[in-house]
């Protein structure tokens, strides 16, 4: 298994380097990832490359048996690069995103392009047949730092030529688009603008003002454009290695289409940052991120960045508490992750991430992190056997679309709707009754799973009908909520009753709705909702759940259809928490899907690898728990008596 850590020889000085290797490898660490911000180093004059001082760090880490994921160093252009050219991104106001950081390049810029080729080529040339090569990272978190969308010429005319492929003719695209509203006809594909500053903007608070067809295809190209960057390096590297490929993507995020940047990677990577100056995840949130992560190529995953100390960038977060650093390690490990690298080996004194602490301190002096880590690689090591191809068994899915985090952040319905916060709420319902859901794309949906939820699926394809419709005919059940099949692939209203091409799976209409920002009472103790209330009839479907004021009072907010041999639910409203447990336990409940119960602020996995079975026990209050459950311990050996200590883990073999 893949234990390792984030590596820049770069920063410290050579007679460092033996010594680091030997820490590295006391510390069981066996692979580093290096050299994905180095271009400078790697090229200090265009056209001039210099890699010996990388051949000698593989070199020394070799000696001491550790292995390199080679990154591809385009997320950081050198000084040289950017004085000759101009690949600077430009944002919506036409400003220059300027030199002094990273991620300043656009992905269509012709000489970004072309220079990135150059330097790819000629590392892939170096280094394709190393056997010291582990595996290779293309760039750094495309999309960070807010550059996923550039609005430059050589994004403008590659546009164009996206859209010719997409539309054929102009007329299509101004039927599709609508566009004869405002007079805003287009003669030709170089003709359409790219949605930046507008005469609306601000005119009224967030206000954007862009035609929603055209935003919404925006969106689609800039990520296709990342993916065909990304590809272009890949095609570059597979020419002279066969390591595997992959991309460190950043779990949550939504600006760039992971489930396509993810099909040319052979295995996907991820940054795991739990708590630090901009965020405190909750462990439900990054249980969600690992398993969306796994659900990119439906594939057991790699952490390539995971936290390993206090971090931000001008002010720290939290400091992980004793134990912590394993917990997570193995909270990865539960959920689908096969190789571990944490961020950074040696904190750097200098440079914006001064702040961002290591495994080991500025002072080079391993404490207990390292030592924390040092024990948790020595137990992985031990229990790789238990990873490698497993799976979390699980009878749920929850599917995430980027097209539809994207339409509704284009036209987000109403003050306060949120998406992802609503996938969220579905998925944290079901950690806490213990159905681990699989997250994924819409192409997951299949028998093997007993439940899908699939929250404001607002664009309905004809495939997606078809899926969903065979899903449920055999026996699945469904779960919809408020602002599904509302709208058609090019972003625009449909004209069919609401919920359109859902319409007969759920078994009912969308008469009304009400977006007013009051409080409704529901019937049956479900308690408020505040942010939304479709108002249904019902065609096939029973009412389950209705509301019990306002002047649409008796009409039903939550009902099931049976369709085929399976059922359709469809929550019509947003319900408060308890009231979701209890919704999420009888769906569960009448669908057969197994849960497995535990204390609240725990986890428990259940997994297969091969013919074996296992739990995975994860405290991550700093309380002992009890679990409510015994076994064989497969980390130490004797019985389990069913008491974890805070912050603490435990497998037990179950088959
Ligand atoms: C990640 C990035 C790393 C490092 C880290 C800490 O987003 O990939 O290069 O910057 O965050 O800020």
């Amino acid at each position: 298994m893949l234990f390792g850590v984030d590596y820049y020889p770069e920063h410290w000085e050579k007679s460092e380097w033996k010594e680091h290797a030997r820490l590295l490898r006391e510390g069981n660490f066996n692979v580093v990832r290096i050299a994905e911000f180095a271009w400078g180093r790697l090229e200090p004059n265009e056209g001039r490359f210099d890699f010996s001082w990388l051949d000698e760090a593989v070199e020394t880490l070799a000696a001491e048996g550790i292995r390199v994921i080679l990154g591809t160093p385009t997320a950081a252009p050198p000084r040289w690069l950017v004085k000759k050219y101009d690949v600077y991104l430009r944002d919506k106001y036409g400003r220059v995103r300027g030199y002094g950081s990273r991620r300043e390049c656009c992905a269509n810029n012709r000489y970004y392009q072309e220079r990135s080729r150059v330097i790819v080529e000629q590392l892939a040339k170096h280094y394709g047949k190393n056997p010291h090569v582990a595996a290779w990272q293309i760039d750094n978190e495309f999309g960070c730092h807010d550059s996923a969308r550039c609005y430059c010429g050589h994004c403008k005319n590659r546009f164009a030529q996206w859209l010719t492929e997409r539309y054929g003719t102009i007329d299509n695209l101004n039927q599709t688009y609508g566009t004869v509203f405002w007079s805003q006809e287009y003669e030709s594909f170089y003709d359409v603008i790219l949605p930046a500053y507008t005469s609306c903007e601000g005119t009224y608070g967030d206000l954007w003002a862009h035609n929603p067809s055209l935003d919404l295809d925006f969106y689609r190209f800039s990520s296709d454009s990342w993916a065909r960057y990304q590809q272009m390096q890949i095609a570059i590297i597979r020419r002279y290695s066969d390591a595997p490929i992959t991309h460190n993507m950043m779990g949550h995020f939504s600006d760039l289409d992971y489930y396509e940047l993810g099909k040319s990677l052979d295995v996907v990577s991820w940054d795991n940052y739990i708590d630090n100056q901009w965020n405190h995840n909750t462990y439900e949130n990054t249980a969600m991120a690992h398993e969306l992560m796994r659900g990119v190529k439906n594939k057991n995953f790699w952490v390539m960045e995971q936290q390993a100390g206090p971090c931000g960038w001008d002010k720290f977060g939290g400091t992980p508490r004793p134990g912590q650093l394993r917990l997570w390690t193995y909270q990865a490990m539960a959920h689908g992750c096969e190789g571990m690298l944490y961020f950074r080996f040696k904190s750097a004194p200098f440079g914006m991430e001064q702040y961002w602490l290591g495994v080991i301190d500025h002072d080079g002096i391993p404490r207990r992190r390292y030592y924390e880590l040092q024990q948790t690689g020595a137990e992985l090591g031990r229990l790789s056997y238990l990873f490698a191809d497993s799976q979390t068994l699980t009878d749920v899915l929850l599917v995430k679309s980027y097209e539809h985090v994207w339409s509704h952040k284009i036209k987000a319905h109403v003050q306060g709707f949120d998406y992802r916060e609503l996938l969220y709420v579905y998925y944290r319902a079901n950690q806490h009754l213990g159905t681990n859901p699989a997250c994924g794309p819409e192409t997951m949906i299949d028998g093997r799973y007993k439940v899908v939820y699939l929250p404001a699926c607002v664009i309905v394809s004809e495939e997606l009908e078809k899926r969903l419709a065979a899903y449920v005919a055999g026996g699945g059940t469904l779960v919809l909520t408020y602002r599904s099949g509302i709208k058609d692939g090019g972003n625009n209203m449909i004209t069919e009753t609401i919920p359109g091409r859902l319409r007969k799976l759920a078994g009912v209409t969308v008469q009304e709705f009400d977006s007013s920002p009051i409080e409704v009472t529901l019937t049956d103790g479900f308690g408020i909702s505040r942010l939304w209330r479709d108002i249904l009839e019902t065609e096939t479907a029973q009412a389950v759940v209705s509301y019990d004021s306002e002047y649409y009072k008796g009409s039903p907010a939550v009902t099931v259809n049976p369709y085929g041999r399976g059922r359709v639910w469809y929550v019509g409203c947003d319900l408060e928490e308890e009231a979701l447990s209890v919704l999420v336990k009888r769906i569960t409940d009448e669908a057969g899907a197994a849960y497995l119960p535990h204390p609240s602020g725990t986890e428990i996995v259940k997994r297969r690898s091969g013919e074996r079975e296992y739990v995975m026990l994860l405290n991550h209050t700093p309380d002992a728990v009890e679990m409510g459950v015994s076994g064989i311990s497969l980390l130490h050996g004797g019985q389990f008596d069913g008491t974890l200590g805070g912050y603490e883990v435990e497998l037990l073999e179950t088959s």
